[in-house]
Order: C-alpha cells, then sequence, then structure tokens
C-alpha cells in the first residue's frame, strides 16, 4: 500500500467506541449467568459463545455443507443487491453485528455499480474487527466512507449520528433475529424504528421453517464444529468467570422443537457434578441429563413475520427467497 493510499484510507475512517455500562466490568457483570444457571430449567445467553475461539468457530459454522444459511443468504443478496440499490437509491448502509463484512460487499458492489454515492457504517462489540475489515473495505472501494461504531447494537442504534446521505438503511442479516425470543425480538423492533427517520430502510435476513431433518442436520453437522461451538461457551465462562466446568462432562445436543418453530441447543450434564465459578460466588449442582439452554434459533414463516412488521409500521416493500424457500430477505421501509 502506498503512503497517499493509505492517508486517504484514515481520512475515510472514523471508529466512534462506546462506552456502555454493561460492558465496564461492573458488580453486575455475570448477573445473566448466576439468574441463568440458577433457575429451573437452566440456560445461558448465547452471547457468550462469542469469545475470540467460539468468533472463530462460528466463521467455519458458515461454511459447512449442511449449514445452508449463509450460502443460501448470500445466494439470494447476489441476486436481489442491485435491485435493493435502485429501490433505496443513493443511501448509508448501516450493519448490525457487521463481523467481517462479507456479505455486506455484495451490496456495496451493487452501489458502486449504480455510481450511488457510498457510506458504510457497521456495527460490531469488536473493535478489532470492526478495523481489520472495515481498512480492507477502504481499500478495495476507493470512494467509500466508513463510520464504524464499536459496541452493542441496542446502544448504538440509540447514539447513532446523523445522516449525510438522503437515506439511511439498518442491514441485519444472518436470521440473527431468529436467536432472539418474541419478547426481545419486539423490543429489538422498537430499537430499528428509533434509529430510522420515516421513509427510511430496515433490511432483514431470516431463516424459514423446512423439514425437521434438514434443520437438524445443519445444528448437528458431521464435523462436530458446532458441538465444539456450543461447548466453547463452557470454556468462555470458566476464562471470564474463574469457573471449572468441565467441558467431557457435558454432551452438544441440538433439535428442532416443532411446536415452537425453533432450534434449540443445549449442552446436556453426562454425570451428576457440581461446577464452581469463583469470580460469580456461585455453585452449581447438575443431575445426570440435566441441559443448559444455551440458544434458540427461530424459523420463521415469511406471511407471519409480514403482518407482524408491517404492524410495527415496518412495511416490507419486497420479500427474496430461494429456489427452496429456505431464507427470506425483506426489504422493509418505516412509514409514518
Ligand atoms: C448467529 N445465528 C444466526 C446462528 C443460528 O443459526 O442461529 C448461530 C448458530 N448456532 C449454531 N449454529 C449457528
Amino acid at each position: 500500500m502506498t503512503i497517499s493510499h493509505t492517508t486517504s484510507i484514515k481520512q475515510r475512517l472514523e471508529i466512534q467506541r462506546l462506552l456502555e455500562p454493561t460492558l465496564v466490568v461492573s458488580p453486575s457483570a455475570g448477573s445473566d449467568v448466576v439468574k441463568g444457571l440458577t433457575q429451573i430449567p437452566k440456560s445461558l445467553p448465547p452471547r457468550y459463545f462469542y469469545d475470540d475461539r467460539g468468533s472463530d468457530l462460528f466463521e467455519q459454522i458458515c461454511e459447512l455443507p449442511e449449514y445452508y444459511v449463509t450460502r443460501t443468504e448470500t445466494s439470494i443478496l447476489q441476486n436481489c443487491a442491485s435491485d435493493i440499490a435502485k429501490i433505496t437509491g443513493a443511501c448509508e448502509l448501516v450493519e448490525l453485528g457487521s463481523g467481517s463484512s462479507t456479505k455486506t460487499r455484495i451490496l456495496l458492489d451493487a452501489y458502486t455499480q449504480q455510481s450511488l454515492p457510498l457510506r458504510y457504517l457497521p456495527i460490531d462489540v469488536s473493535a478489532g474487527i470492526l478495523e481489520t475489515s472495515a481498512i480492507q473495505l477502504l481499500a478495495d472501494y476507493p470512494s467509500l466512507q466508513v463510520h464504524a461504531i464499536a459496541g452493542t447494537y441496542e446502544f448504538a442504534l440509540q447514539q447513532i449520528i446523523p445522516r449525510r446521505l438522503p437515506s439511511r438503511m439498518i442491514c441485519f442479516l444472518g436470521s440473527t433475529l431468529g436467536n432472539m425470543n418474541p419478547q426481545e425480538c419486539d423490543l429489538f423492533f422498537s430499537q430499528i424504528i428509533d434509529g430510522l427517520q420515516v421513509g427510511e430502510y430496515f433490511l432483514l435476513g431470516v431463516d424459514l421453517q423446512k423439514p425437521k431433518h434438514l434443520l437438524e442436520a445443519a445444528y448437528n453437522d458431521s464435523q462436530r464444529v458446532t458441538a465444539a461451538f456450543n461447548l466453547n461457551m463452557l470454556d468462555h465462562l470458566n476464562r471470564r468467570f474463574e469457573g471449572n466446568f468441565d467441558t467431557t462432562q457435558f454432551e452438544h445436543w441440538a433439535f428442532y422443537n416443532e411446536s415452537e418453530h425453533q432450534i434449540e441447543m443445549h449442552l446436556k450434564s453426562a454425570s451428576s457434578h457440581t461446577v464452581e465459578l469463583d469470580a460469580l460466588n456461585l455453585s452449581v449442582n447438575f443431575v445426570l441429563g440435566e441441559t443448559i439452554r444455551t440458544e434458540i434459533s427461530r424459523k420463521f414463516d415469511i406471511e407471519n413475520l409480514r403482518q407482524q412488521l408491517t404492524l410495527r409500521g415496518l412495511v416490507p416493500q419486497k420479500v427474496w427467497t430461494d429456489s427452496n424457500n429456505w431464507f427470506g430477505l425483506l426489504l422493509c421501509q418505516l412509514t409514518a
């Protein structure tokens, strides 16, 4: 990279670090772990999947033959990105949980091909990933401006800076919506609405209902990467809260709950034993076969979701799916 190229990248990049009360080490840190492990049935928040190893394992999951989610969403985006750019016109892209911004490139390419001005506002909890991927994007898109925001998207949406282009589109891809229960989902939609002005857009990617065997294969892959991802949560908790979870005493268990239309991931205890988390002053007893639910991954029905969004004023203007109807991409517009 030449010096002038590097300078121009720096001029086009701003990184905003949001200090958030819940992320600062505080007496309440880990209260969600205490709550989840002292209730019956036991559960843990899925956010504890994502330490460095967990994020790396998730990237590997996205490449697995059984995990159709990423591949399918990418192919839909490839087919509809130019339509999206035509509909929104010049528009700032705000991406929630942007990670490595791989899918974003498909959108950036479509806006570039239509000579539309580009501004990208990725939001992610990891400032490191934000900076690395922003620098790469700026090198590849010479007219792109990036304003990266390090923080949780709930907090970032409250703090979002005024727009500089005629419109804005908040992108929430990868069916992360599925990891929220209906109450969390409701709260999330309110936060999206608060982050948009009337006429602005919300691009939502969701995994759709499909036969049980396909879903269960995607969360029980033959290389056991998903099992490693699930078990890694215990290593993460051990490090973070001085715990002594023994990962050999737990088994990965994932199944499709057909009445709730959700995959449930659990860690099942292989023996009766006790785990201590010293930093939380917590001692937890497990009986043989007892489980901790670590994640739900809800699978949606497009019509149902369309109605739900419309009722909130986030009206789907266009909905795209793949030829199998496995995944849906909804471009919604906030109405008054
Ligand atoms: C991030 N999220 C949408 C993934 C999912 O499919 O629910 C997380 C995941 N869990 C196991 N595999 C992938």
